[in-house]
């Protein structure tokens, strides 16, 4: 599995999104596990169970090949979790998750940087032309943070295929839209294959 590192800057901190090791897992797991957890955040993920520390070194050592998972961090102050999956290089399509953990954290722009991040990342080292996401009627805060992205709702038949309830929103952003519209920020976006 390819190992990635991908930082900016945001708010004076060091925003720093990377594929963990084994052992970075292991250090994160019971924080995560807490934040996957937490009642808003689980509901808002649409998860139906809770998660253990062993869930989470499941997920992360799975190594899908169509998945890349990320662990975010601030200033080395671990902030949650990002991932694109069902990463297709034909299609050059892949669906994109993230979560901002800690209550406290949200709705200060770290989602929505952490965004741009992944998804200039997508973009530009994978090549792909269209992410995709799902996310529940109810993510006010989540639907405004992608939409400061660039995503928008996709009623299209082929974004049909990424919901997983009948009443998920499918959002999508194609290459073209993003690079134009945040053309001025990405340069300090550093990509690094580790
Ligand atoms: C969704 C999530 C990633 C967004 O990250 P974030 O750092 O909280 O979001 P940001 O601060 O970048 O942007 C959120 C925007 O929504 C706005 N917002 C927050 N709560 C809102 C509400 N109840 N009504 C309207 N707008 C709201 C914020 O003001 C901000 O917009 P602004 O910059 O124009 O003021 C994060 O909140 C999170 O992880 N939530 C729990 C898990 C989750 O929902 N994951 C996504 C599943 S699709």
């Amino acid at each position: 599995m390819s190992h990635y590192e991908i930082t900016s800057r945001h708010k004076g901190s060091l925003l720093r999104l990377y594929t963990p090791d084994d052992d970075e897992v292991r250090q994160c797991a019971e924080r995560l596990a807490g934040f996957y957890n937490d009642p808003y955040n689980s509901t808002m993920m649409d998860h139906t169970t809770d998660h253990t520390a062993e869930d989470i070194a499941k997920i992360y050592s799975s190594h899908a090949p169509d998945t890349l998972r990320f662990f975010i961090a601030a200033d080395g102050v671990f902030l949650g979790d990002a991932d694109l999956r069902r990463i297709n290089s034909q299609a050059r399509t892949a669906e994109y998750a993230v979560m901002i953990g800690e209550r406290g954290t949200q709705g200060k722009g770290w989602g929505t940087q952490v965004s741009i991040m992944l998804t200039y990342f997508a973009f530009s080292a994978l090549q792909l032309q269209t992410i995709y996401l799902t996310i529940i009627p109810a993510n006010v805060a989540g639907r405004r943070c992608y939409e400061k992205v660039g995503y928008a709702v996709d009623n299209s038949a082929g974004a049909a295929n990424y919901r997983e309830h009948p009443t998920d929103l499918v959002m999508s952003v194609d290459r073209a839209a993003f690079l134009l519209r945040h053309r001025q920020l990405l340069p300090p976006i550093l990509i690094r294959l580790a």
